[in-house]
Formats: structure tokens, C-alpha cells, sequence
């Protein structure tokens, strides 16, 4: 199943988020009002990393960075683009616990094209936390054939296969090998798009019903966010609802970005320890998906909550897609967590999940439409 590839995000998820909240407030001090212009500079940041990081170990007690350059002894070469950048923009804090792969990342040569293995480590950082990344000045590389014709269903793979590049990714060249290899990850879009329309088990919400449901309570789905929606199926099926979906997502060594947008949807390359870069109440509906689960540590879950409740108008809708915790916590940890949103429970239900893990960890599946009150 798809599953050791969200445990990897869900083990780097765990290790910023016990920092990344108590971190945020030293971005700024990175910042110095005006660009100098001689040697001092390297030597200035460097210092401030250092101070940073010393900050960093003693705030969290947590295991010292993989590198502790001294400014004494080691002195890296800090990117000049990253320098240049610094003085523009602030920099996530994050990033600076990672110097090696930021410096790696911003370390590129100005107007030509950018290094081939940029995807990788960019979706690294972002995974530490360090989103938004610094801008760069270079080409990306893009795929030689590109879409000459509106997203059709069902996908010629070939039309699929030339729209991406394939030697980012280590396990499979194509999207056939994908579908075979990672059956269950979205990468069969011709059974895909079978998706939330059927009622097997009460977990299952088909888009029919959620629309009727909506539609009687007079309130209308013209906007959505599925969050960790992997290759955009339920914003496919959405949108022949005429209803636009936005999809958040991540890589993961697959290319679920490249097919959502391949699709013809929007892809958010943002992870979810990132606030959601939306107004306030502009959205009708948001899904979590699979990837919002018991694995993501309980503070920055509440307030993934309370960002998708910034987002969602009075009278939206937040739904659980087969939420998964561990059968004790449902009712001690998750449910009074979601219960302190106050609101309207439409749909709530909970079902044995069945496979191994499921079994072994006594996890539990949670579905669940949840109204916003209108007014507070
Ligand atoms: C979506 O919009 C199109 C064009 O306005 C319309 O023909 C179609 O019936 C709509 N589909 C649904 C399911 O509302
Ligand atoms: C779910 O699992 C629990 C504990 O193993 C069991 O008692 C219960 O009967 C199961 N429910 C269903 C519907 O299978």
C-alpha cells in the first residue's frame, strides 16, 4: 500500500513540528536592515546561525543538527544568491537548521539552468519547515513535449509519460510502472476517477450525497481545498460538479504534482505544517485526506484545525476522509479535538480499520461532515 511513503513524511513532520512553532519568531533576526557590502557578511550570518541553532538546542533539548560549523574553525562558503536573497526576503528559521541542504539548494549559477537535482532538495526543505523557499535565478528544466491537448479521460499514458521528467524520479520511468508498483497511490487514472462516487461502507461519503446535503441545507460548494489529495482525484471528480478544487500535495519521490496539473487542476506545492495560502473564510469545503492522521503530533494538527477553520466560510463544510487514530484516542484525544471547533456534526462515522497496521495498532477510521456555524 502507499503507506511507508506517508510514513516518511510523517517521521520528518514529527521532528519540525516539535521546533518549528517556537522557532518562528527568530526569522526576523536574520534580517539586517541594509545589505553590506564587503567580507564581514559570511561571517556576520554565520554567527547568527550559530546563535540560532545554539538557540534552537537549548529551546527544544532535542538532538544537535547533523552539522555544527564553528566560525572559528570551519567556515562553509555560504551561496551568494542565498546571500543576496537574505537581504531581500526573511528566511524561514527552519531553513537555517539546514544549512547544508539550503546552501546546497542556493547554490547555482545565476540565469542558467538550475541544477537537476533542485526538485529533490527543495521538497526536502520544505519538509524541515522551511517553506516558503528562497527565490532562485535560474531555469527549471521542463519536460521537451509539452501538452498539446486539453486533459481528456482516460489518460493516453503516453501523453502522460512525455509530460514528465522522469529521471527525478528513482523508482519508476513511466506512469504504467507507477500504477503497478504503487497500486493505490492515484497513479491508475482510468480506475481513479471511479472515486467518491460509491457507497460501500458508512465511511464512504460519495460527491452526490455531500452535494445534496450542502444543497438542502442551502448552502452551495463552489470552492474547495483537498488537503494531502496526492494526484487530484477528488478535485477531478469535483470539478465535473463544476465545483473548483484546489489540491495540496506533496511528492514524495512520485510525481503527484506533474498529474495534477496534468489533469487540469491546481497544485499547491505546500506541506501541512504550512498555513494554508488562502484568505479567510473564502472556502466552501475542505477535505483532509488520508494524510491528515494520528501521525502528525497533536499541536500542529490543532492548529492545522484552526487554519482550515480561518479558511472555511459560515456554513462551510470540513470532512474527514477515513481520518485514522488508534481506537482509545478517538475518543480521548481526536474527538474533543475536533469537538473544541463547535461544529454541526452532519455525518459521523467510525469503522474498524482493517488492514495490518490497522489490526495491530488497533486504529480505527474516522469519516466525518462537519458544518461551521455562521456566526461565532
Ligand atoms: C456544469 O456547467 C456546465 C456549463 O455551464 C453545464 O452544462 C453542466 O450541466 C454543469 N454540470 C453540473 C453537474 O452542474
Ligand atoms: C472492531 O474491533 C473491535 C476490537 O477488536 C471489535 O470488538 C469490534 O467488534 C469490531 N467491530 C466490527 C464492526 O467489526
Amino acid at each position: 500500500m502507499g503507506f511507508s511513503m506517508g510514513l516518511n513524511l510523517v517521521l520528518l513532520l514529527a521532528m519540525v513540528a516539535t521546533n518549528i512553532l517556537s522557532l518562528y519568531h527568530l526569522s526576523s533576526t536574520l534580517q539586517s536592515p541594509k545589505p553590506p557590502t564587503q567580507q564581514p557578511v559570511p561571517d556576520h550570518l554565520l554567527h547568527q546561525l550559530n546563535t540560532i541553532r545554539a538557540t534552537i538546542s537549548h529551546l527544544t533539548r532535542h538532538q544537535p543538527p547533523s552539522i555544527t560549523p564553528s566560525p572559528t574553525t570551519t567556515k562553509p562558503s555560504i551561496p551568494q544568491d542565498l546571500l543576496l536573497y537574505s537581504h531581500l526576503s526573511p528566511i524561514a528559521s527552519s531553513c537555517h537548521n539546514h544549512p547544508d541542504l539550503l546552501h546546497k539548494y542556493m547554490a547555482y549559477t545565476p540565469y542558467s539552468l538550475c541544477p537537476l537535482d533542485s526538485d529533490l532538495l527543495a521538497e526536502s526543505l520544505i519538509l524541515h519547515g522551511c517553506h516558503p523557499l528562497p527565490r532562485r535565478r535560474c531555469f527549471s528544466k521542463t519536460p521537451p513535449k509539452p501538452p498539446s491537448s486539453l486533459p481528456r479521460n482516460p489518460f493516453p499514458s503516453s501523453f502522460l509519460d512525455s509530460n514528465v521528467i522522469w529521471n527525478k524520479y528513482p523508482s519508476c520511468k513511466s506512469f504504467s510502472c507507477l500504477a503497478k508498483k504503487s497500486p493505490g497511490l492515484g497513479f491508475d487514472l482510468n480506475t481513479e476517477i471511479s472515486k467518491f462516487m460509491t457507497y460501500k461502507t458508512e465511511l464512504d461519503l460519495p460527491v452526490p450525497q455531500l452535494l445534496q446535503v450542502a444543497k438542502s441545507a442551502n448552502s452551495a460548494i463552489r470552492l474547495g481545498i483537498d488537503i494531502g489529495g496526492a494526484t487530484g482525484t477528488f478535485a477531478a471528480r469535483m470539478k465535473q460538479y463544476n465545483v473548483t478544487v484546489v489540491t495540496t500535495t506533496m511528492n514524495f519521490n512520485v510525481p503527484n504534482n506533474e498529474v495534477v496539473a496534468l489533469r487540469g487542476l491546481v497544485p499547491l506545492h505546500v506541506p501541512l505544517q504550512q498555513r494554508l495560502p488562502v484568505f479567510d473564510g473564502v472556502v466552501d469545503l475542505v477535505r483532509c485526506a488520508h494524510a491528515v492522521n494520528r501521525w502528525i503530533p497533536l499541536t500542529m494538527m490543532e492548529f492545522l484545525f484552526y487554519d482550515v477553520d480561518r479558511v472555511l466560510r459560515g456554513g462551510g463544510y470540513l470532512w474527514f476522509d477515513h481520518f485514522f487514530c488508534k481506537r482509545m484516542d478517538l475518543d480521548k484525544v481526536f474527538g474533543p479535538l475536533i469537538g473544541k471547533l463547535g461544529y454541526k456534526k452532519v455525518k459521523w462515522a467510525v469503522g474498524n480499520k482493517t488492514d495490518s497496521s490497522g489490526l495491530k495498532n488497533e486504529e480505527v477510521y474516522l469519516t466525518a461532515l462537519l458544518q461551521k456555524p455562521v456566526s461565532k
